[in-house]
């Protein structure tokens, strides 16, 4: 192999028959003295021979004449050879010198004395990031285990992404998983109840997460003290979830911090109050027929009580606390989500939880529009990492894109959702482009701090985990492809 061109930080590489199979997402490095370049392949094409126009039609006419050449002194395989030869497209990663990673550094090597060969995934990952603080095994790699760093995750942004039905749901549980086996602290809001398994072995045995995993079902074994909630929160329920009008929730507000200020704060209170106090009858109704939507879902009870702190304090070993939304009215699971946020920003600012995890999938779904910069600035600081999953790209605001820190990306076919993506500051556009439609069930191409910041195509291992969630069919097929 040798390089042949270079624009930005494409190179083309040419490469004979035998040297051109290898696949895209593979590490190719140009060695020269001891500097090397690291190229990752994103594509393979034809050279562009002179002459070959000629012999291409040289080929057809003998073909159809049955003719074969007279080749005495053999050079026809040197020719069929050249004629065969390909370009190897691959982007430039890193250079490497005397074991030091130079990520902007300007050097080439020679085009005639560079040595290019093929190198393991696991032996860029240990150029560019060492060995893992915190190693997670994430999977395969071109046939070789890949660890990922888990202390890359901590206070970082992480999306996950890809196609309906690619392995999103299943890499976050090998990550959760993870995690909370290191003794890490996760939050889930589980919109298809398909990680209250987590903590179950597949045939129903126990497993290495088992006593970390709480499945918390709203309005049946989690609820929330009115106490607890607090007026801003409240009001932001109102105001985001039921679309309360303004004078109406002016003299909500009145009345709750009226009982509040005299400790009388509680449901049937708040609703008799605002039957009996002084007030316009449209404002009345508009607040009562709101209050009864809220408080019929029984997620808000009398009390003090603050069922997130208690699942997350006195946890020694982690904790990975399942939010089960799958049963919910639309509206009650905003408002589960409006209040667990609140609370979790609130204890962490207070120092009474650990800082954790917050998996969320679909998150456009229930998190209101000003929670999103919330959770990605204010919530971040505090100890929040958040790690978004989503199969429309563009459902997520462009400000989380240019704020991750990681990306997990699985298979992509349609261009509006591979452009939405490279918004992401990581990775170039094109390398998204070439490498997302390429990728099988599971596999995904991961980017960002957990791997060196340099994209590695991984495989993702399986779990012992109870798998939940399935898409229920009428049709069973022996083996699901993408
Ligand atoms: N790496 C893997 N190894 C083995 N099986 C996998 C892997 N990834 C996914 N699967 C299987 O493929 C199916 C689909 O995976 P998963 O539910 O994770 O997809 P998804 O991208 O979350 O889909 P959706 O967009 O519908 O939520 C599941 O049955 C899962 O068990
Ligand atoms: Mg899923």
């Amino acid at each position: 192999m040798k390089i042949l061109r270079k624009s930005n930080g494409t190179f083309e590489i040419l490469a004979l028959p035998g040297d051109a199979e290898i696949e895209r997402g593979e590490y190719i490095a140009a060695v020269e003295g001891d500097r090397a370049l690291i190229l990752e392949v994103i594509d393979v094409e034809y050279a562009d021979i002179p002459g070959l126009l000629e012999d291409l039609l040289r080929e057809l006419t003998l073909q159809k004449a049955s003719m074969s050449v007279y080749d005495p002194h053999g050079v026809n395989s040197i020719t069929i050879s050249i004629r065969e030869s390909k370009i190897i497209v691959a982007k430039l990663r890193t250079v490497i010198w005397k074991d030091d990673v130079k990520f902007n550094s300007l050097w080439i090597p020679s085009r005639f004395s560079s040595k290019i060969r093929r190198i393991p995934t696991s032996e860029v990952l240990r150029y560019v990031r060492g060995a893992p603080l915190v190693p997670i095994e994430i999977g395969e790699s071109f046939g070789e285990e890949v660890t990922i760093d888990a202390t890359a995750f901590d206070n970082s942004l992480t999306i996950i992404t890809g196609r309906k039905g690619t392995g999103k749901s299943h890499c976050a549980k090998v990550l959760l998983y993870e995690l909370a086996k290191r003794g890490c602290y996760c939050l889930v809001f589980d919109i298809n109840g398909e990680y209250c398994g987590l903590g179950e072995g597949r045939r129903g045995e126990s497993n290495e997460v088992s006593g970390r995993v709480v499945v918390a079902r709203p309005c049946i074994n989690f609820r929330a003290g009115i106490k607890t909630i607090g007026l801003e929160v409240m009001m932001d329920i109102l105001e985001h979830v039921f679309a309360t009008p303004q004078n109406s929730l002016r003299e909500f507000a009145r009345i709750w911090e009226e009982l509040e200020g005299r400790g009388l704060l509680s449901v049937d209170r708040l609703l008799s109050e605002v039957r009996r106090a002084h007030m316009n009858e449209a404002v009345r109704d508009a607040l009562l027929s709101r209050l009864h939507a809220l408080f019929s879902s029984e997620f808000i009870v009398d009390g003090a009580h603050d069922p997130i702190y208690e699942l997350f304090h006195g946890r020694p070993d982690g904790a990975l606390v399942v939010i089960d939304l799958s049963k919910l009215r639309p509206h009650v699971r905003r408002v589960v989500v409006e209040y667990v946020l609140s609370r979790v920003t609130r204890h962490l600012s207070e120092n009474l939880i650990p800082p954790l995890f917050l998996v969320s999938e679909e998150a456009h779904l229930y998190v209101g529009e000003t929670y999103w910069e919330d959770i990605v600035t204010r919530m971040r600081h505090l100890g929040v990492s958040p790690i978004f999953i989503t199969n429309q790209p563009d459902s997520i605001p462009e400000l989380i894109y240019r704020q991750a820190d990681n990306l997990f990306l699985f298979n992509f076919l349609n261009e509006n959702d591979l452009e939405a993506l490279s918004k992401f500051s990581h990775v170039d556009s094109e390398t998204v482009k070439k490498i997302a439609p390429a990728l099988g069930l599971g596999e995904a191409l991961i980017v960002g701090s957990v791997v060196g910041n340099v994209p590695i195509l991984v495989k993702i291992r399986d779990i012992d985990a109870k798998v939940l969630g399935a898409s229920k069919r009428f049709f069973r097929r022996a083996e699901q492809k993408v």
